[in-house]
């Protein structure tokens, strides 16, 4: 029996807890049309000085024009639904539903782009099972899938202090395939000024991801050499950006075809993986992102310094019962004996974060990298793609 301490723990559950904040979100139900809201919005709308479908100065979008459809007119929206666990083709339906009604402290937000990411295929699938504990042990409690967006503020709650009808924001929220969602006003910031919704709504989950793990998990530092394992998916492209803007020395790991791609976001050393097994190179390096899992936490270790920071941030799907949590316990115990940390963490959605992003993005330091862009009614092909495991860079949802 292993004996943990309360840290060892806390890491372990850690991925329990993932996106906590994003499972109480998703407690919501779909509410009501309530139609005092409704009209309450509506006159919002048809009153907010700005008016809508304006061009943008000083960048390149171009705003989609707001239009009063039918569905507008009877309170009722496009989203992609699922009531059960399963597959995309087999789960997931485009739907008109009600418009969620927003709360004091949230915003509603008219939702121009989502992301697909790994986190969308594991609440569709509910694996791995013990998931289920917190989506819904049968059935899934949340019905609308996606976390990422991007958008228009539409209408704002009693107690929402920050944004205004028109802001164009970016960040968290649970059901974004979807027209509109409401949000709670700390899960999400301005849009970066020099992105499309489209590039926008990339962000926050996968960047916020690589800034957590290599900022807080990782305590990165100017100098550090960096190897980051899945280099070139969703959050490796930004992970392999932001450890470059802290000054770290880079080296991703990722195919033959996606050699140029990393390379070129600026990675200083590529490892073709189906030429070169990384953890036989003889390299050794300060930090570890593990966006992969497929190498066994001893492999791992071999390519770090004695005080080497391994970060494991995975979900192997393949792994039905338990997900990663096998290898994780494995790399907790194997982290008593040795002298470098083997850690993992989960994202939290954090405003600050998004604002640091923006701030990266701005300064030109981050661009995400997208590789495809389906529209709402192609969600399940769009995630059927995400599960080959093979993107390059963001999957992006256009609303
Ligand atoms: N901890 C958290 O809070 C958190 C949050 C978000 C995501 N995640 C996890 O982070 C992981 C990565 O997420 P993601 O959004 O980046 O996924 P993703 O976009 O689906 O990653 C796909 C990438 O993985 C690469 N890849 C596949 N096999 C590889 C291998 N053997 N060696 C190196 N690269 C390989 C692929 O490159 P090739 O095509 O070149 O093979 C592809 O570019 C997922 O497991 C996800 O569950 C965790």
């Amino acid at each position: 029996m292993v004996r943990m301490s309360e840290s060892e723990r806390n890491e372990l559950w850690n991925l329990w807890e993932a996106g906590q904040s994003l499972h109480q979100q998703l407690d919501w139900t779909i509410p009501p049309s309530d139609q005092g809201v409704q009209h309450h919005l509506h006159r919002r709308i048809a009153t907010h000085p700005a008016g809508y479908g304006r061009p943008q100065s000083g960048s390149d979008r171009t705003l989609l024009p707001f239009t009063e459809s039918a569905n507008d007119q009877n309170s009722m929206m496009r989203a992609i639904v699922y009531h059960e666990y399963g597959s995309s083709d087999d789960v997931l339906e485009l739907k008109d539903i009600d418009k969620p009604a927003v709360k004091d402290d949230e915003v509603l937000v008219r939702v121009h782009a989502a992301s697909a990411n790994p986190y969308d295929w594991h609440f569709m699938t509910g694996l791995p099972y013990f998931m289920r504990l917190q989506a819904g042990l049968l059935k899934p409690k949340a019905n609308v899938l996606g976390v990422d967006l991007a958008g228009q503020v539409e209408g704002v709650g009693k107690k929402v202090t920050q944004f205004q009808p028109g802001d164009e924001i970016f960040g968290i929220g649970a059901g974004t395939f979807a027209e509109y969602v409401c949000v709670s006003e700390n899960s999400v910031a301005l849009n970066p000024t020099n992105l499309t919704f489209e590039q926008a709504a990339s962000v926050p989950l996968a960047a916020g991801t690589a800034l957590q793990g290599l900022r807080d998990t990782g305590q990165i530092q100017a100098g550090h050499k960096v190897l980051i394992n899945g280099a070139s998916g969703g959050v490796g492209t930004f992970a392999v950006q932001i450890a470059k803007a802290f000054g770290a020395e880079v080296t991703g790991v990722c195919s033959t075809r996606n050699v140029v791609m990393v390379r070129s976001i600026g990675a200083d050393h590529v490892i073709d993986y189906t030429q070169e097994n990384f953890t036989r190179s003889g390299q050794r390096y300060d930090m570890m992102l593990d966006l992969v899992g497929n190498r066994s936490p001893s492999e791992c270790r071999r390519v770090l310094n004695p005080k080497g920071r391994y970060i494991a941030s995975f979900g192997q799907p393949e792994h039905r019962w338990l997900g990663p949590l096998a290898q994780l316990l494995r790399m907790l115990v194997m982290s008593r004996f040795v002298s470098q940390k083997m850690t993992t963490f989960t994202a939290k959605e954090n405003k600050e974060d998004l604002v640091v992003l923006k701030e990266l993005i701005e300064a030109g330091k981050v661009t995400p990298v997208i590789d495809r862009t389906y529209p709402l009614s192609e969600v399940p092909e769009a995630i059927r793609y995400l599960e080959e495991g093979h993107t390059q860079g963001k999957i992006v949802i256009t609303v």
